[in-house]
């Protein structure tokens, strides 16, 4: 960076976004979830600016509500007549002589890496270019005999020779304040587009004699841009790859790579193993040697160490022990805690409950609102009634109990340590340690049974 100046962060993104044919802001669109705005609010961050001015048009307030902080200053483009114009709005608020670093909103992929290498450039104005396979729709860079940079041709303006120029603008650009200033004065709408663009300074820069360089991206995939949904597509794709890079370094096996979505942050230990189409939302956090298979939406949860998630599970704001096996098909709701060593087998949902070590639920289960003991049995098609149609009500369960199959609980109640219920009960006392409760009707058998009648009589007299 020249001197000791100020670092200050122009972020364009008041344009209209007509590309998506969307009536959201076109910085709003997620990458990972997230706005693209939060993305590079985030690595712009990273720099610790000064400021950050965000200029904001389409959509507004919107944009200004969700991102309000300390350190943005929103600036209000009422008409969109360009990038030019854009940077134009922003220059009554920057300080005196200030290294401003422009980013577009819609390139959230730059890395602070290279915003770092832009703002230490040194030159009076800096361009961030890349070599693209497919240069479509971006300004191309025209270098002199001497590979020095000499002007940015937008698309529309372009001549055939021009178009064939795999090397494109990312839009970023390094400058300082007064700098711009004195070139947005002097350009004009005298182009395809009819608007003030930013990357007629180029040529004004040249002219002046000033230093003007092409820093190259190393990573092209950092200048990529979201004119439409297919791009947005393409990034969300880049990203997507970046994360499951990191984890497969950190020694996590991704069965595929392009089929892994995180959408938040996972950290995972060593061993573990993640199979296809597997969504991570929020905050997970997964420990060593722990397998999960195909097609599992996991969010704001922890997996300790050695635990199986089977297929097709779906499991939220859930701590899962050492051990445990989930699934096929197993669904954890907010506030499910097992302990080591649990299994919950598949179509079984545990909600707001408690599990202790070792006990079974290996189909057809609801279990809300209980704490269950250790080493318990809970058979297929057990509930637990927590709702009476006001209130939600709590199942105790003591340790080494077994329940049958089939038993609706009844809550509020209580199954002691080592107590057995009969398969099919509706319970509604609590049961003492070490009892029996069978709670359904008798069996009776009714002799010779002559089963349905050809002249459509029953049977049964
Ligand atoms: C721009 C560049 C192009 C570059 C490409 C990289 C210009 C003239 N062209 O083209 O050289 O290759 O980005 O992706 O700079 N915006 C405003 N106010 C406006 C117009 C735009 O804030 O009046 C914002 C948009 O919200 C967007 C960004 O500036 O985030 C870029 O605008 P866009 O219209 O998408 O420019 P491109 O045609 O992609
Ligand atoms: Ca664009």
């Amino acid at each position: 960076m020249r001197s000791n100046q100020k670092i200050e962060i122009c972020i364009l993104a008041a344009g209209l976004g007509k590309r998506m044919k969307s009536d959201q802001p076109k910085v709003l669109q997620p990458i990972a979830g997230e706005p693209m705005l939060e993305h590079l609010l985030r690595s712009a961050r990273a720099l610790a600016p000064l400021r950050i001015h965000v200029v904001t048009g389409k959509g507004a307030s919107q944009v200004e509500a969700l991102f309000a902080a300390a350190d943005i200053n929103f600036v209000h483009q009422a008409e969109q007549k360009g990038t030019g114009h854009a940077v134009m709005q922003v220059l009554p608020h920057l300080g005196e002589a200030s290294r401003l670093l422009i980013l577009l909103g819609d390139a959230p992929l730059i890395t602070p890496r290279t915003m770092q290498r832009m703002v230490d450039a040194d030159c009076d104005l800096g361009v961030l270019t890349a070599e693209v396979a497919d240069p479509h729709n971006y300004g191309r860079v025209i270098r002199g005999s001497g590979g020095e940079l000499l002007q940015i041709v937008e698309e529309r303006d372009a001549d055939e020779q021009q178009q064939r120029i795999g090397e494109i603008n990312t839009g970023v650009m390094v400058t300082d304040s007064q700098s711009v200033k004195q070139w947005l004065d002097r350009i004009d709408t005298n182009n395809a587009q009819q608007e003030y663009l930013l990357t007629d300074i180029v040529d004004l820069a040249v002219k002046d004699g000033k230093q003007v360089q092409a820093i190259k991206a190393i990573d092209a995939t950092e200048a990529l841009g979201v004119n439409d949904f297919e791009q947005l597509a393409t990034l969300e794709r880049e990203h997507q790859r970046r994360l499951a890079r990191e984890l497969m370094r950190s020694g996590i096996h991704l069965i595929d790579p392009a089929r892994i979505d995180i959408r938040g942050k996972l950290t995972a230990g060593a061993g573990s193993r993640i199979d296809v189409n597997c969504v991570f939302e929020g905050e997970c956090t997964i420990g060593k040697n722990v397998m999960i298979g195909p097609n599992c939406w996991i969010k704001d949860t922890l997996i300790d160490d050695n635990a199986v998630i089977n297929p097709n599970s779906v499991i939220e704001g859930a701590v899962i022990g050492s051990d445990c096996s989930i699934g096929p098909f197993a669904r954890l709701r907010p506030g499910a805690r097992l302990e080591r060593d649990v299994h919950i087998g598949n179509f079984v949902e545990v909600k707001q409950s408690r599990i202790g070590e070792g006990t079974k639920a290996s189909h057809l289960t609801y279990i809300g609102d209980a704490t269950i003991g250790a080493g318990v049995n809970i058979g297929a098609g057990t509930i637990t009634c927590n709702y009476d149609g006001i209130d939600k009500h709590e199942t105790h369960i003591g340790d080494k109990v077994f329940v049958g199959s089939n038993t609706a609980l009844v809550a509020p109640i209580t199954i002691s340590d080592g107590a057995w219920i009969a398969a099919g009960s509706t319970i509604t006392r609590d049961v003492a340690p070490g009892n029996l409760a069978i709670a359904r009707g008798r069996q009776r058998d009714i002799e010779d049974w002559a089963g349905p009648q050809a002249d459509g009589k029953s049977g049964e007299s």
